[in-house]
């Protein structure tokens, strides 16, 4: 096994070989980084890169992950959290600063409230004679796709012995329409056997027609619903998300009753005893935080999966998996 890796900007382009070789190097990343002397080893894997973080957009997890991963495998890091104390203040295009910082470093990783700019970054990317590659750490409300890498680790580990992601009943549950976790993590579904997706949300935060298509596309079975009890008790897997206000144009977070769509004492009963549930966090009121010392809750491991995976990801980017076994 061995497909290469450049950009990671759209998760429709992970195949599950490719997927199943980066959880099988998050696994051995952290069994090696469980002594001493393989905690060193891996801060010598990658010591002569450097990684750039450009987050013009709010991030507390993807960035520190990502900065720790960096810092786990040796990579020196620098950051532009604010645009306005960068020359894009004196007018210098997004093009040119994006350039600029691949003078710099090996690998740029981004986040930025616009869709698509990180597509264009690694369109960009491939004109110029430093080619450097381009990770999209969240790209507005359209994709988020390591975040749906550390969503695949967390759901394959969890079922480990029972057969992993395949024949498993996943429900999506809160913002579906706006929250470009559960955008991401339904592109990589097509990679999986007989799964089956229900949707649990508000009528005015439904998932969006294009991901729809794409599940009909790719015969991917799914239902949606407004009733969480009507479905709870047949699901392996909640993912629960937050209510995305900070895209609001119409009131829409104000018109849905966001109580119905909540996990709490109430719900934990009714749920599968050996089902999980997940979040990508920050969270709101949705899960109440009774449910966070329950067995199943698996939103705090998963957080931590995402530095993990993020590691993994760079090593199978810069090409020194053979290394981490040897
Ligand atoms: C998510 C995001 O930024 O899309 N957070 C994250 O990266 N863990 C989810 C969210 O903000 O609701």
């Amino acid at each position: 096994m061995s497909s290469e890796v450049f950009h990671i900007i759209d998760p429709r382009e992970f195949d599950r070989e490719l997927l199943d070789e980066l959880c099988e190097i998050t696994d051995t990343a952290r069994a090696v980084a469980k002594t001493r002397e393989g905690a060193a080893m891996l801060r010598s894997l990658l010591a002569d890169k450097r990684a750039m973080l450009y987050f013009t957009q709010v991030s507390t997890r993807t960035f520190l992950s990502f900065n720790n991963a960096c810092h786990l495998l040796g990579i020196g890091t620098s950051e532009i959290r604010d645009p306005t104390i960068s020359s894009e203040v004196k007018g210098e295009s997004f093009d040119d600063s994006l350039r600029t910082f691949s003078s710099y470093v090996d690998v740029i990783i981004m986040r930025t409230p616009e869709r698509g700019l990180a597509g264009r970054a690694a369109a960009l990317m491939n004109q110029i004679p430093r080619r450097v590659p381009i990770i999209n750490a969240g790209s507005g409300p359209d994709q988020h796709p390591t975040q749906a890498l550390l969503d695949i680790y967390t759901l394959e580990r969890s079922f480990a012995g029972r057969g992993g992601i395949d024949g498993k009943t996943i429900g999506m549950m809160g913002d579906l329409r706006r929250g470009r976790t559960v955008r991401s993590l339904c592109y990589l579904m097509k990679n999986y056997h007989d799964v089956r997706l229900v949707f649990i949300s508000p009528p005015s935060l439904e998932m969006s027609n294009d991901i729809k298509k794409h599940l009909v596309q790719h015969k991917i079975a799914f239902s949606e619903t407004g009733v969480l009890d009507s479905v709870l008790s047949s699901l392996d897997a909640i993912y629960v998300t937050r209510v995305q206000s900070e895209w609001d144009s119409e009131g829409e977070s104000l018109k849905a009753d966001l109580d119905d769509f909540s996990i709490g004492p109430n719900q934990m009963p009714k749920l599968n005893p050996e089902a999980i549930i997940m979040h990508p966090l920050p969270r709101g009121p949705e899960i109440d935080p009774s449910v966070d010392s329950d067995p199943r809750a698996m939103y705090w491991r998963q957080e931590r999966n995402g530095m993990w995976m993020r590691a993994a990801l760079l090593i199978k980017i810069f090409g020194v998996e053979d290394q981490l076994k040897s």
